[in-house]
């Protein structure tokens, strides 16, 4: 398909990776090696689905995100565009969950450009912020405002961000929070 001007290629999936009938994946997109995605679930155009990540049947996912190795996305989760998750995270959708039996899932949104850092932890029900940042192998218990840097267990707001910071330290646009 033509977007923007730019030619994005036909999809590629991994032959074994395990995409179900029914599940729809926009153009441009990849998807890596032992990943399954359920019947259902949508993803955009541009993203890169890499290796072992599970993606259940009502996930949505905008366009051009990159979803690194091994991230479990239950049910309930919903992803804007741009988004970056790191390695190993993982979101939750039932609060108490009990064994045999299948709770209530929550919603989980993260919206646009928001980046989760390697080994979050994303507790059920919980909004992250357009632009905003959750550091490293943070447990995030609570929702997140845009334009924010959080981390820590439970991750906390650490700095606010006048504009989208980029990661590799050219643009120093944040401020630290008063302590
Ligand atoms: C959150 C993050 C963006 C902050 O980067 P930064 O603004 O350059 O922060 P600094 O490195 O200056 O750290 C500031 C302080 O916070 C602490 N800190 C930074 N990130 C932290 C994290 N994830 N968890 C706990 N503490 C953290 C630092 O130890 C430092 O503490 P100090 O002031 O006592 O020395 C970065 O640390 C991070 O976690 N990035 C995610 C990387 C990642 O997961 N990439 C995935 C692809 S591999």
């Amino acid at each position: 398909m033509v977007d923007g001007g730019k030619f994005k290629p036909p999809i590629f999936i991994h032959h074994l990776a395990d995409c179900e009938p029914g599940c729809c994946i926009g153009d441009g997109t990849k998807v890596w090696r032992w990943s399954h995605i359920m019947n259902g679930a949508t993803i955009g155009v541009g993203c890169m689905i890499g290796a072992c990540v599970f993606i259940a049947s009502t996930v949505r996912i905008g366009n051009d995100c990159r979803i690194q190795n091994n991230v479990f996305l239950p049910d309930g989760v919903i992803i804007e565009d741009s988004v970056f998750i790191g390695p190993n995270t993982t979101f939750c959708n039932v609060k108490k969950p009990k064994a045999g039996k299948r709770g209530k899932f929550e919603t989980t949104l993260i919206k646009n450009g928001a980046v989760l850092g390697a080994g979050c932890t994303i507790l059920p029900g919980l909004t992250i912020g357009a632009g905003t940042i959750v550091g490293a192998g943070s447990v995030v218990t609570k929702s997140m405002p845009d334009n924010v840097m959080c981390w820590g267990n439970p991750a906390k707001i650490q700095r606010f961000q006048y504009f989208r910071s980029d990661m590799d330290g050219k643009t120093d646009n944040t401020e630290q929070k008063e302590t």
